[in-house]
């Protein structure tokens, strides 16, 4: 916008694609693992699409080595991936199973081989079963020391191989689809155990946190973020200031704790109002203030609009994008309109279509300039450096009949938040990395194989469902050589 020229990326800026062990792995229970939520809840008829779950994935877990191959054929320089809890202490605590362990470390030596930096997520959504059967999971407090033990293994074996570590992957997503939503495991509707969830994850983040301080001095740390900057509908004061409620219910509220331990005041009053304020017993708020993250890891997909309530609920292509799809991004817009009226944010704001915006073809806003305006509030709110965990396109591909992919619209989608990134670097915004997600195709938490995010799509051959042959797509040759020119060729 004001930028005649446009600072070039950092010399080591981390070019890197992302996944999730539940998404990818497959080898549900190979090797001694143990269930984890995701392995019960993709069981229960109808939760997810046609009844897809990961139980083979894209089988990573048998083909590591050639998956990292590719990434680095492609130049990668940074991977994020996540560890499965379950595969590593079958029972969430207790016993320590060595090959889980020893799987992940063949991964990382692999990575270190190819020169592939490793970023590694701690938690991305797979509590194993056997926490949420002994005491519920994350609502209860006992899972604090757990998680701090699970963490504790990874930091001591890792530590002099991983520098960058994520300690919680989108806690604002899975909490809600999870504890309020009925979408994904535990399955509940109850917007006090949300609060409530998340509180206690608040701590077990602070615990794992200052335990890395510890462990791994010379390392990173920080939670991944979806993050969605809020844009007010127009300029009418009072949209305005809803539009400063809903920046502090769907972001502040988790962001501030991460990084200063404190909830926002107007946030916290409402639902103290409302009797669904999380329990915040004496040491709490010390033990949060006590563990700041290194950076912040930004999930950027969307942003959201809003006005002031006027209990009038927006209809049309909101909708429409829900009903196609399992993976709703505004679930309340799902439910009966009494029922949210009762809801937390209703008293404070709407989140309304953007008419500015166009959508995927999953319902989701493309908005590229949104990720620039998203680096620009975190730098100035946090001031902390941060890394793009998570950026990219779900899409239905075609595979030709050339066997290729000609994804331009992914490379269209890409290209424009890269750009975006780099002017928020000119801004002066402190960027260490990019992770696109994801890598290869993989699960989709709800919505089975269909919707496609990767670099290199995997041929689901349903005669032979562990063929599953890699097929670099148009967007892996384009991102090869935007890395090899570090982001110059875009
Ligand atoms: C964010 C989540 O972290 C990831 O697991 C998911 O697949 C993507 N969003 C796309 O929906």
């Amino acid at each position: 916008m004001y930028h005649e020229k446009l600072e070039k990326f950092p010399q080591n800026f981390l070019w890197g694609a992302a996944s999730a062990a539940y998404q990818i792995e497959g080898g549900w229970n190979s090797d001694g693992k143990g269930p984890s939520i995701w392995d019960q809840f993709t069981k229960i008829p109808g939760k997810t699409f046609q009844g897809t779950n990961g139980d083979i994935a894209v089988d990573h877990y048998n083909r590591y080595k050639e998956d990292v191959k590719l990434m680095a054929d492609m130049g990668l320089k940074a991977y994020r991936f996540s560890l499965a809890w379950s595969r590593i202490l079958p029972d969430g605590s207790g016993e320590i199973n060595e090959k889980g362990l020893a799987f992940y470390e063949n991964l990382i030596n692999e990575l270190i081989k190819h020169n592939i930096e490793p970023v590694l997520t701690l938690y991305h959504w797979d509590i194993p079963q056997a926490l949420q059967d002994r005491y519920n999971g994350w609502e209860s407090r006992q899972v604090i020391d757990d998680f701090d033990n699970y963490a504790r293994i990874l930091f001591k074996r890792f530590k002099d191989k991983v520098k960058y570590w994520v300690s919680f992957n989108e806690q604002n997503v899975f909490t809600a689809l999870g504890y309020r939503w009925e979408a994904h495991p535990p399955n509940l509707s109850d917007v006090k155990k949300m609060f409530e969830a998340n509180h206690i994850i608040n701590l077990a983040n602070a615990k794992a946190i200052n335990s890395f301080h510890e462990l791994v001095p010379d390392g990173l740390i920080g939670p991944s973020f979806g993050y969605g900057p809020m844009y007010s509908f127009n300029c009418e004061p009072e949209n305005v200031l809803a539009t400063l409620n809903g920046e502090e219910f769907q972001n502040h509220w988790w962001l501030d704790v991460y990084v200063n331990g404190k909830y926002p005041k107007a946030t916290f009053k409402q639902l103290v109002k409302l009797g669904v304020a999380p329990t915040v017993e004496e040491g709490d708020l010390q033990l949060l203030q006590s563990a700041k993250p290194d950076f912040l890891g930004v999930n950027y997909y969307h942003g959201g609009t809003v006005r002031a309530n006027e209990i009038e609920f927006p209809s049309g292509d909101n909708d429409a994008g829900l009903e196609k799809s399992f993976e709703a991004t505004d679930p309340y817009l799902m439910k009966p309109k009494e029922e949210q009226a009762q809801t937390p944010e209703k008293r404070m704001f709407s989140n309304v279509s953007n008419p500015f915006l166009e959508k995927t073809k999953w319902g989701w806003e493309i908005d590229p300039v949104g990720i620039r305006i998203a680096l620009r509030r975190l730098q100035n709110r946090y001031d902390l450096p941060m890394m793009i965990t998570e950026n990219g396109l779900g899409a239905f591909d075609d595979l030709t009949n050339e066997r290729t992919i000609e994804d331009d619209y992914r490379i269209e989608y890409l290209r424009g938040h890269i750009i975006e990134i780099q002017k928020a670097i000119t801004d002066g915004v402190d960027l260490i990395g990019y992770c696109a997600w994801s890598f290869t195709d993989l699960l989709s938490w709800l919505n089975g194989y269909q919707k496609r995010y990767g670099f290199v799509y995997i041929d689901r051959d349903e005669k032979d469902e562990k063929a599953l042959e890699r097929i670099p797509k148009k967007s892996y040759f384009w991102y090869k050589s935007v890395i090899a020119t570090n982001g110059q060729n875009l």
